[in-house]
């Protein structure tokens, strides 16, 4: 088990929008986190990433009980959330975003250092002097996940990676990511508008409807259920 959430509740203000999600996952699952817009898809993966206290419930990964465990050091365990709207220094080139980053999560040892990115990403390569914010849509997104895959990712959270990616590179991120999560043993959440390529890579669904979970089972349960005609 990477990855246990446990009756957890989360909100805004005097807003409670999440209550009562539980799941389990184990290394190497990749999990397509899926719902309508404002579901609490965005609002659960804040939670785990300690970006959002929890209002009740908990967060274990790797066996550890999370509590209120600051956000650099859930990223030092493994925990990584590429989140919705990127987090990139838009102003520093794509070589100087990887080195920051990379001076912070790169360990001894470490799954993927700065070289391993760049193979991972030959287009990064290429874009080294470029400043981030002046790149595609698709390129700045491509930089997010480099920077995510930095150090060494255990449980990559992704929050609707494919906005703004044509469909062939999203099919090539997909593959790249399911490729990692065979090779390394490394956990996948994947909150994604474009369902079709989430399920592709997917071994598991969860579908969340109003803040709660409606529906936890394999890919081709989830076709066959009564909460497909939602998508
Ligand atoms: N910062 C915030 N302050 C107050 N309410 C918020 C905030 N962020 C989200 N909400 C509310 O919480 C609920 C769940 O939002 P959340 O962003 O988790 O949904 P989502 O499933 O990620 O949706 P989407 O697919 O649109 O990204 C929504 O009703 C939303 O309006
Ligand atoms: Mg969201």
């Amino acid at each position: 088990m990477v990855l246990r959430l446990s009756g957890v509740a989360a909100g805004y203000g005097p807003k409670t929008v999440v209550s009562d999600v539980s799941f389990t996952l184990e290394p190497g699952q990749i999990l397509a986190f899926l719902g309508h817009n404002g579901a609490g898809k965005t609002t659960t993966l804040k939670s785990i990433m300690g970006l959002l206290p929890l209002r009740s419930g908990s967060v274990a990964f790797d066996g550890q009980v999370l509590g209120r465990m600051s956000v650099a050091d859930r990223i030092a365990m493994g925990l990584r959330l590429l989140p919705e709207g990127r987090g990139i220094f838009p102003d520093l080139t794509v070589e100087e975003n990887i080195d920051v980053v990379a001076a912070r999560n790169v360990e001894a040892g470490a799954m993927f250092g700065i070289a391993d990115v760049y193979k991972l990403f030959p287009v990064m390569d290429e874009r080294r002097a470029t400043r981030a914010g002046s790149m595609s849509g698709g390129q700045q997104q491509m930089l997010a996940m480099s920077l995510a895959m930095l150090g060494t990712p255990r449980c990559l959270m992704l929050d609707e990676p494919s906005i703004g990616l044509a469909p062939n590179l999203v099919e090539r991120m997909f593959e790249q990511v399911h490729d990692v999560c065979k090779s390394h043993a490394m956990t996948a959440v994947l909150v994604e508008q474009n369902v079709a390529a989430a399920m592709k890579i997917a071994d598991r669904v969860i579908i969340m409807n109003n803040g709660a979970i409606v529906f936890d089972g394999l890919p081709d349960e989830a076709r066959a259920s009564d909460f497909w005609s939602y998508f």
